[in-house]
């Protein structure tokens, strides 16, 4: 992995090629160095709406009535025109300790003509698709005059139409959980919907926690989007980063990712405070993460809190810190351990019976941020922990060659160092030809955590990034593409990299960042320009890194091929307004077959992808004709390209 000194350049006397032509050289007659298997990933966090009301399949917002003190925000009472009904939070009323509030429904005149009761708009409306089982679960208790019936219900905003509906009764003034299967008929999908609980009758209710989930990947209880796991599987994802990102830190200490109040049923899950602005219900709990990468048969990198949050504020080295490295090697074990094991134990009994896979454990995020300067000390208390019980994993420090060298960990080697970048796309552009080429091939591997071209002329944190799409035009991709390709070229080095942000819900107010890799509303889903190079350059990577020369061209590139197809896979970028009749030269192969495939990604600059024109910016395959080891291909302006050489 580390044997390579300089992948780019090559002594290309061999080629017969016009120094003055755009040229792009590939020398095939040995690789330069080994692609690595880990290279293409994901990185997540509860951002933008990732989980709740993203991937995270409750339709319910606010289920727990936990997300204001104040209010039962996202909740309103149906009727309470004509004061039939009231709601109001109880805390004095709460189903257990972990779900401190109730929510109180009072109906004071109903009838089955008019009923009275409590409705949730969901996540920016309620996503009703045609002949679809939705199921419904909810924690109620009822007052000694109250037994029931209640009728639950999905219904069109502007209440002309119920979509599905069901009944129960046997509320008692203990708490119990009634659970329901509501059916939809032969309907048009529309998000412009509701769910609704209602008496026909006066009474009193409480609700500890109402729940609806659609359909989810595999069927699996309270689990994934189904549409938005597809386009992350044909991603071709090795490994998924997760919980973060600032939300492992969390603004203060007492709202870090806190992995063992996020572990089984939901009605022990609290949530809190996640650092973007708004509650996490901690649905997608640890154990969630690990089922999402088992499938995308993927592997974890598991970020664990590490003494530092946002708000500056750091936990010292030593005795103080002893605690975070124990919860450390506690999830350690909940991820690995057999069922002997105390955690391993909790793992069964949360329903997963057979260990995880866990190779990499990165140890906080962009701790360059901790003023205090103490990540060094913080580190190494955590490797030193984690190696004497677990020596196989790969231990990751968040502070990398971005950083100034006197920022790095010194007391310790990493095993491998995490860098960030979000850089326009200009600066892609300049930096790429010459990235990472001067790194230490002797020194720690290199985890590129986080990476994003943005295409405005200011960066994503800027509150100007509101007013743009949420997601990223064709400039950016082509940015994307440009660091894509660089960093191929040092795989060998760079075993691991994941664009961020993954996800955005694209309704106003419910991000924070921009740009992000896949937009959705409660409906659907579509990927930006960005997805789609990704994808382009993720589903064609071969194992072998073979080196390359650019001449007289903007274009930018890498080549990789699989040692046992023996398919060569050209990656070319051309981020100029013309086309580019590129000579292609490949050294060292004996033969090149005239036919290949050319997977093309193109269009103006500025256009980009949406809810309403998901498909405007698309790869599309085209066959070339004349190829050999010397041959002109011109690239379209403004394009991302795959060429697919078959050599045997
Ligand atoms: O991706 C958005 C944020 O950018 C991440 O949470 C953080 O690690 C980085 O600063």
């Amino acid at each position: 992995m580390k044997t390579i000194t300089a992948l780019l350049i090559y002594v290309t006397a061999a080629f017969s090629c016009v120094a003055a032509d755009p040229t792009f050289t590939v020398d095939a007659s040995h690789p330069a160095g080994k692609v690595s298997p880990m290279f293409n990933g994901l990185m997540t966090e509860e951002i933008n709406h990732s989980y709740d009301g993203g991937l995270y399949a409750e339709l319910i917002q606010n289920r727990a009535f936990l997300d204001d003190a104040a209010t039962p925000v996202h909740w309103s009472a149906v009727n309470a025109d004509d004061s039939a009904a009231t709601i109001a939070l109880d805390p004095t009323n709460s189903f257990n300790n972990k779900l401190t509030e109730s929510l109180r429904l009072t109906v004071t005149k109903a009838t089955k003509a008019r009923p009275a009761g409590v409705a949730n708009g969901g996540y920016w409306g309620i996503p009703v698709q045609p002949k679809t089982s939705y199921h419904a679960s909810i924690l109620a208790r009822a007052d000694a005059n109250f037994s029931g019936p209640i009728t639950v219900s999905i219904v069109s905003d502007d209440g002309k139409k119920v979509y599905a509906t069901g009944k129960f009764s046997g509320l008692t003034a203990g708490w119990n959980k009634f659970e329901l299967t509501l059916k939809t008929g032969r309907i048009k999908p529309t998000a412009k919907a509701h769910f609704a609980i209602t008496l026909d009758q006066p009474g009193t209710v409480w609700l500890g926690m109402v729940s609806l989930f659609p359909p989810t990947w595999n069927d699996q209880p309270k689990g994934f989007r189904k549409d938005l796991m597809q386009m992350l599987i044909d991603l071709n994802p090795k490994f998924l980063r997760f919980p973060g990102g600032n939300y492992v830190e969390g603004d203060t200490v007492e709202t870090r990712f806190d992995w063992k109040h996020t572990i089984g049923p939901i009605e022990e899950r609290h949530g809190h405070p996640c650092p973007w602005g708004y509650r996490s219900t901690d649905g997608m709990g640890l154990l969630e993460f690990l089922e999402w990468c088992e499938d995308m048969k993927a592997e974890p990198v598991l970020a664990v809190y590490a003494g530092y949050s946002l708000k500056g504020m750091h936990v010292n080295p030593g005795p103080d810190l002893d605690p975070f490295v124990r919860d450390a090697l506690d999830e350690i074990e909940y991820v690995t351990g057999d069922t002997n094991t105390p955690w391993g134990a909790q793992r069964a009994k949360d329903g997963h019976p057979a260990p995880c896979k866990l190779n990499y454990v990165e140890i906080g995020n962009e701790d360059w941020f901790d003023k205090s300067k103490s990540y060094d000390q913080r580190f190494a208390q955590f490797y030193d922990a984690i190696k004497a019980r677990y020596p196989q994993l790969k231990v990751i420090s968040t502070i990398g060659n971005d950083q100034p060298e006197t920022s790095h960990v010194h007391s310790r080697q990493p095993d491998m160092t995490d860098e960030h970048y979000y850089r326009s796309v200009d600066t892609f552009i300049g930096m790429s030809p010459e990235y990472a080429r001067q790194y230490d091939r002797h020194g720690p591997e290199v985890f590129v955590g986080e990476w994003a071209a943005y295409e405005t002329s200011f960066p994503p944190w800027n509150q100007r990034s509101q007013h743009e799409p949420p997601t990223p035009n064709l400039k950016a991709a082509l940015g994307d593409a440009i660091f894509m390709a660089a960093m191929e070229r040092n795989s060998d080095l760079i075993c691991m990299q994941c664009y961020a942000p993954l996800l955005v819900n694209v309704n106003p107010g419910a991000r924070q960042w921009r740009p992000d890799l896949i937009g959705y509303d409660a409906v659907s889903a579509y990927g930006s320009p960005s997805y789609y190079a990704i994808q382009m350059f993720s589903r064609n990577l071969g194992d072998e890194i073979l080196s390359t020369r650019v001449f007289q061209t903007a274009v930018q590139g890498s080549a990789t091929r699989d040692s046992k197809t023996g398919e060569i896979f050209l990656k070319l970028v051309n981020p100029q307004a013309t086309a580019e009749s590129l000579k292609i030269a490949i050294k060292g192969v004996a033969m090149v077959s005239s036919k290949a495939d050319a997977i093309i990604l193109t269009g103006n600059l500025d256009d980009s992808n949406s809810i309403t024109r998901p498909r405007k910016v698309v790869p599309i395959t085209k066959t070339v004709r004349g190829v050999k080891s010397g041959f002109t291909y011109k690239m379209p302006p403004h394009s991302i390209v795959v060429l697919k050489l078959s050599t045997r």
